[in-house]
Formats: C-alpha cells, sequence, structure tokens
C-alpha cells in the first residue's frame, strides 16, 4: 500500500527490448519509463510520477549546466529464478543519497517517497529486467538544480529522476582480472571536498588520469590521497580491498572517499566469515612492500556497477605489481558469488539485504 500518489502514464509505443543479453554492455540501453519528480522551494518535492521514458527540456541557463549541482545514484534490480523482482540494500543507496544531498546544498528526498518511486518504476519496466548470466538492470537515480540563473548559490528548483538501463557487465573484462593504474600527478579529491558525495564533479575530475590510463593499456585508475599523494583512495568507479597476509585490508572512509554500499557488504560478510578486516590508511609503499614479499594475496574492487572485479596488475610510476599469478584469488571469487548470490534469490539472504518490488 502506497504512501504517496504516485502517477503511473504508460507508454503507448513500448521499443523493443535487447534480443541478444549477451551484449548489453553497461549503460546504452535505457527502458520505456523513467520516474520523475520536482522540487520547489516553499512547496517541497512533488508530482512523484513515472511516465514513458523522454528527453527532458531545460533552460540554458539551468544551474547544473553551469555549476555542477547534481547527486546521483547507482543501484540494481535482479530477477529471481522464481520470479521475484529484487532490490539490494536500497535503504543504504537511498541514506547515501541524501548524504550527498546534504553536502550539495541539494533539498533531501524523504526516504518513503524515493523508495517507492524507485520500486513503482522498476515494477512498470521488470519485463526488461534481463537474465543471462552477470547481467541485472542497472538503476540511475539522479537529481539536478534546474533555476535558470547565472549566480552562484543553490538553485530554488530541481528535478530528480530515475532512469533504467539493462546491463552487463560494467568492465568487458568480466571477472577476468583488471589493470589498474595508481595514479601520481591527478588527484581526485580532497578531505573537506566533495570527495565522498557521489556527484559528478568527482567523476569529471577523473578523466583526464583515466585516458592517460587508458592509453598506457590500463582500465582505471586508482587515485592516492590529495594531499601527500602517497595513501590509496578508490579507484574511478570502485572502492578497493587488499588481502595482505590473510587479512582483508580496505581504505578507511576520510571524507574523500565514497562509502560504497558493496565496500560495506564486503566488509561485513568478510568479518561473518571470520576474517580480520582492517579500514586504515594504505599506503602504496606498503603495497609495494607486500607485492615484493609475497603478502599482498588479492586485489579487488567494489561497486554496485563493478560488483567484485579483481585486480590482477598494479602499476605505480615505473614498478609493476603483479598479483599472484594474475588470476581472480579465492576470496574474491567467494564474495562474487555470496553477493550476486543473494542478489539473485539464489542464497539464503540471512541479512536481510534485498527487498522485493510487489
Ligand atoms: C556505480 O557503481 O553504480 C556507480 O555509480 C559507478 C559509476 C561510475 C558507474
Amino acid at each position: 500500500m502506497s504512501n504517496y500518489e504516485i502517477k503511473i502514464t504508460r507508454t503507448d509505443s513500448p521499443k523493443e527490448k535487447p534480443q541478444d543479453q549477451s551484449k548489453l554492455g553497461f549503460g546504452k540501453i535505457f527502458t520505456d519509463h523513467m520516474f520523475e519528480m520536482d522540487y520547489t522551494k516553499g512547496i517541497g518535492w512533488h508530482d512523484p510520477r513515472v511516465v514513458p521514458f523522454h528527453e527532458i527540456s531545460l533552460s540554458p541557463a539551468a544551474m547544473v549546466f553551469h555549476y555542477g549541482q547534481e547527486m546521483f545514484e547507482g543501484m540494481k534490480a535482479y530477477k529471481a529464478a522464481d520470479g521475484r523482482t529484487l532490490l539490494f540494500r536500497p535503504d543504504k543507496n537511498i541514506e547515501r543519497a541524501n548524504n550527498s544531498n546534504r553536502r550539495l546544498m541539494i533539498p533531501e528526498i524523504p526516504e518513503d517517497l524515493f523508495l517507492e518511486g524507485l520500486k513503482a518504476v522498476v515494477k512498470a519496466d521488470e519485463d526488461w529486467i534481463p537474465t543471462a548470466e552477470g547481467t541485472s538492470l542497472y538503476i540511475r537515480p539522479f537529481v539536478i538544480a534546474t533555476d535558470p540563473f547565472l549566480g552562484v548559490r543553490p538553485s530554488d528548483t530541481y528535478k530528480f529522476m530515475i532512469i533504467l538501463s539493462p546491463s552487463g557487465a560494467y568492465y568487458p573484462e568480466g571477472l577476468n582480472p583488471v589493470k589498474i593504474w595508481i595514479e601520481d600527478t591527478y588527484v581526485r579529491a580532497v578531505r573537506g571536498g566533495i570527495g565522498e558525495a557521489k556527484t559528478g564533479g568527482n567523476y569529471v575530475a577523473s578523466l583526464a588520469a583515466q585516458i592517460k590510463a587508458h592509453d598506457e593499456g590500463y582500465s582505471q585508475v586508482l587515485w592516492l590521497d590529495g594531499v601527500e599523494r602517497k595513501y590509496i583512495e578508490e579507484v574511478g568507479a570502485m572502492n578497493i580491498f587488499f588481502k595482505i597476509n590473510g587479512k582483508v585490508v580496505t581504505p578507511m572512509l576520510n571524507g574523500s572517499i565514497l562509502p560504497g554500499v558493496t565496500r560495506r557488504t564486503c566488509i561485513e560478510l568478510c568479518k561473518s566469515w571470520g576474517y580480520e578486516v582492517e579500514e586504515r590508511k594504505v599506503s602504496v609503499q606498503e603495497l609495494e612492500e607486500a607485492a615484493r614479499t609475497g603478502t599482498l594475496e588479492e586485489v579487488w574492487g567494489t561497486g554496485t556497477a563493478a560488483v567484485i572485479s579483481p585486480v590482477g596488475h598494479l602499476r605505480y610510476e615505473d614498478d609493476v605489481f603483479q598479483i599472484k599469478d594474475g588470476s581472480i584469488g579465492q576470496l574474491s571469487q567467494k564474495l562474487y558469488d555470496t553477493v550476486t548470490g543473494i542478489q539473485l534469490g539464489k542464497l539464503s539472504d540471512t541479512f536481510n539485504w534485498t527487498v522485493e518490488v510487489k
């Protein structure tokens, strides 16, 4: 039973669904519907609605185009073998969305309204959820500032939208280990900045280094802290974990790192399996040393889009650290199997992480 009046307008010209789910790629195809809601100062969030997927019209002066006031999230919906449509820990993404909103001076979205809008649009397009191995319906909620005004201040009007994209693996490598470039010149974020908010500015800051890394044959950039350029922070589209001498180690959340939902999930799972998990500063020198002495046992990234992505090879300046034999590690594989097993309803959800869309 909904607490909100979410108006549903179904498309009268449904698109053709992708035939070959092995060729979906990531974030390229969009479904028939989207969720939309507006904010006006003095009124609040209003007119929640599911409508046919459509282009939007904004003033060229809309503040989002000039000062980047926007927040986004990334989530996924899955089709379980028994036909249920499942979301994974949506409460954590909604909580993080409002943490980002507060930092970006965007009005918070009532959590229950966010969840109901999300469920309504996923329900409208549940036939679009792909079922092939490694696929899901990627969900992109986002807010943009819409005041037509060129002064620098928070906008008085916003648009919140949720769009859906049937997707496969984020990296073309799939579960094969990726090669990561440790960046020593550019930085992504600094403490006190917007690094822990999920907003476009952090991703545009990453592009120059990403292109540099791609040109050298690397998939992603691993960022060092913006002050000393010594401590590991995160990868372009994921958080990072190391297994060093039997212990699971990940950079602690310090204000400039994105607090990933899959990061948190991995920490909770590893602890439940009896691993010692350390959230602390990790220097690049420590990694170099661990790689040299053979105690760097596994490296993997975590993210909604990337899920668990094994790293086989790290490069820092002129040094290359090969992680074991370059194949996926046992713990990374167990994490991947467990996280996706719970997400797809194949494993019992003892943590109560999945939410059914009815
Ligand atoms: C996600 O993992 O959902 C993200 O938002 C990362 C994005 C850059 C693909």
